[in-house]
Parts: structure tokens; sequence; C-alpha cells
């Protein structure tokens, strides 16, 4: 009969054999080769670029193969390949020699420009090399506001769809100087809003 101590000392040599072994031999597993990178680069590269940010290009809550891709020109809004763009017809559409000229006076800065009437009030200033204030350009925030002095602005100027003056503020004078184009001569105060 093999006694209590025999039987655990045998189970213990078993077990001091059976670790002995893996740790000669290992278990055989390996850890797999990262490729997630690879993965990446090659979803990047099955991606159409786009001329908005990154994000609006993945379906929410994509994950690899997930991702759709809007291809530039298919976006809402956006014209078909081979459809025209329609510009509307304005002061700004005109040749250079063709479009009338307007002796705009800059009370601020000093001095009268002649300023052509397809050129914006903003880029007149602009190519005299004056810091005057803007940030959207096409007429959809107030920070190029300007203030014609001689009377209602639309006496004075034609708007390029601008989407922020209402009618009392365009009778007070007021003006969104990028997308604002002279039809007579006035007097502007830069940097003015309503
Ligand atoms: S800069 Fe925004 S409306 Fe002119």
């Amino acid at each position: 009969m093999v006694s209590t101590v025999e039987a655990v000392g045998i189970a213990i040599i078993l077990s001091a054999i059976v670790v002995i072994f893996h740790e000669i031999r290992g278990v055989g597993w390996r850890t797999r080769e990262d490729i997630s990178g690879a993965i990446l680069e090659h979803r990047a590269s099955t991606l159409a670029e786009v001329d908005y940010p990154e994000p609006m290009s993945r379906a929410v809550g994509g994950g690899i193969g997930a991702g759709v891709a809007v291809p530039t020109g298919e976006a809402e809004g956006e014209l078909e390949a081979g459809e025209a763009e329609t510009v509307e017809e304005g002061p700004w559409t005109k040749p250079d020699d063709e479009a009338d000229i307007f002796e705009i006076e800059y009370v601020k800065e000093g001095q009268t420009l002649e300023v052509r009437e397809n050129q914006t009030l903003l880029e007149a200033g602009e190519e005299q090399g004056w810091d005057l204030p803007f940030a959207c350009r096409e007429g959809q925030c107030l920070s190029c506001g300007g203030h014609v002095v001689d009377g209602s602005s639309e006496e004075f100027v034609i708007h390029n769809n601008q989407q922020m003056l209402e009618s009392p503020e365009l009778e007070d004078g007021y003006v969104l100087t990028c997308v604002a184009y002279p039809k007579a001569d006035f007097s502007l105060e830069t940097g003015e809003t309503p």
C-alpha cells in the first residue's frame, strides 16, 4: 500500500515534471502578427478623397468594412457630372473691361478708391493692403459689416446672396462688404454692424 505521504510526494514529482516539460516545449501558442495597420492602410486606399472633414465620410458607428465614402460630386446639393453650375447674373459676372467704376470713400481709412462694379467693397479695400474684418466671405455672418453713410444701402450696393441683414438694417445703410458690389458713388464706414 502506498502511504499518504508517498502519494503526495509522487503527485508533487509528477506536477514538477509536467511544469518542466511545458517550460522546455512551450504550449505551442503564439501571438498573431498585428495586422491592424495594414487593414487601416487598405481601407484608406479604397475610400475616395472628399472635400469635407474626414468624419463626415464615414457611416455613423462604422468600423472596418462599415465605412461608406461619399465621392465628391455625389453629396447632397452638389452638381451631377456634366451639369453646368448656374451663376446668378449680376455685376459680379461682368468682365473687368466692361464693368462700371464707382468712387467709394472709405471714411475710416481716409481714402477714396475707384471700385469696379464686379468687385466687392472688401476686395477693393484688401487690394490696398488694409486689414479689414471678415470671416465667412459668403454673406453668412456679420464680421465684414460696414455702414453706408449716405442712406439706404440698397441704393448704393447690390448684395450677392447676403443672408444676415433684415430690411430695416439695409435701410439704415448696413452692408456686408464681402458680398456687396457698388452701383453708385458713396461713403463707407468699415467695421460697423447693426
Ligand atoms: S465675412 Fe461673413 S458675411 Fe462677410
